[in-house]
């Protein structure tokens, strides 16, 4: 299964991959994607804002995979590493890009990035010297060595062994470099083939694209917005947030159904989750059982399966990892 995001990013793409690694016992996790997008868990009353290692850490047995397409930021992979303590079970192929300190600096200077409203980690820069090819691997890093593995080998082993498999998407598809609001995107494609490319799995081997869906859209950095709510409406309407990676505050705006079925037909989306219901619907509160959702959650559920003609198989009612309403059984 690939799991993406639907909208600019942020829509709680880490609280379904960590459900999903519980629940179903996930086998093995790639992340794609660099350091600049955090997927933020609750596990126990603790926050983890991921950058680097695979949300699916919350279940001991997964396997967690980083993939050749993805760009390692040295320093923020070995303090995740040490945090979620899966020194022992974690992964990277040789061929990921290396993000350096330049990297960052230049994010942070160049006056038409700065424009764009970068997360600044560098990343836009680090994939223009693995374009230029000039770029430095993970292979040329001694401190990486012990965590070297041939992932697309080993993932597409997993698959052909009938494990079960998660490909960890970041971003959302409107921040896609191809199919996103350009020139405010992000530097790659962030749709479902581009996270297989990345971790190096052929189309044909995918069961299930999940598409992941908030119940309001946010956006940080600049450029376009459609319905854009001022900060006083947003914080009326509870959806004001601040970024988990940056600290910023992020925009924000109601659920958009165009833009919803846009990112179903281009991620080939099989399957829906639809995460902090409970914002919009406060009694929906850690709600674990459909029938507990009130009429008018039900209703918008409803009007986004018959809008996009996906189910949403997954609704988020709050933060921790099992606060889920699971439709699958
Ligand atoms: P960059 O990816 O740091 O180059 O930033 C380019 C644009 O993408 C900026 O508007 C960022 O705020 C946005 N962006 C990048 N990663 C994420 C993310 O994970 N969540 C939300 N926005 C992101
Ligand atoms: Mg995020």
């Amino acid at each position: 299964m690939v799991i993406v995001g639907a909208f600019w990013g942020d829509e709680g793409k880490g609280k379904i991959v960590s459900y999903l690694a519980k629940h179903d016992r996930l086998d093995v996790c790639v992340r794609t994607g660099s350091v600049n997008a955090a997927h933020t868990v609750w596990l126990k009353g603790r926050r983890y804002a991921l950058h680097m290692v695979p949300a699916a850490f919350v279940h001991e047995k997964c396997r967690l995979l980083v993939g050749a397409g993805a760009n390692i930021q040295l320093s923020q992979f070995m303090k995740e590493v040490e945090e979620t303590n899966v020194r022992d079970r974690i992964g990277v192929d040789p061929q990921a890009s290396i993000i350096e300190e330049k990297h960052s600096i230049q994010d942070k200077t160049k006056a038409h990035l700065k424009g764009l409203g970068t997360t600044g980690w560098g990343v836009g820069p680090a994939i223009e010297e693995r374009v230029a090819r000039t770029a430095k691997i993970v292979r040329d890093v001694a401190k990486l060595q012990p965590y070297l593995v041939d992932v697309s080998r080993e993932v597409n082993d997993a698959i052909d062994k009938d494990k079960n498999v998660l490909l960890e998407g970041t971003q959302g598809l409107l921040l896609s470099l191809f199919h996103g609001s350009y020139p405010y995107v992000t530097g790659r494609d962030t749709s479902a083939s581009a996270v297989c490319s990345e971790v190096g799995v052929g189309p044909t081997k995918i069961d299930d694209v999940l598409l992941v869906f908030k119940s309001f859209i946010t956006r940080v950095g600049t450029g376009p917005l459609p319905g854009e709510l001022t900060m006083e409406e947003a914080k009326k309407r509870r959806c004001f947030e601040t970024a988990a990676g940056t600290g910023r505050e992020r925009r924000s705006a109601p659920f958009n159904f165009k833009l919803a079925k846009k990112a179903v037909m281009i991620n080939g989306a099989t399957q829906a989750a639809l995460t902090k219901l409970d914002i919009l619907f406060p009694q929906c509160r850690g709600a674990r059982d459909y029938d507990r959702l009130q009429e008018d959650a039900k209703r918008f559920v409803a009007k986004i399966e018959e809008m996009t003609g996906v189910a949403v198989v997954l609704i988020g009612t709050g933060p921790e990892v099992l606060d889920v309403v699971d439709r699958r059984r």
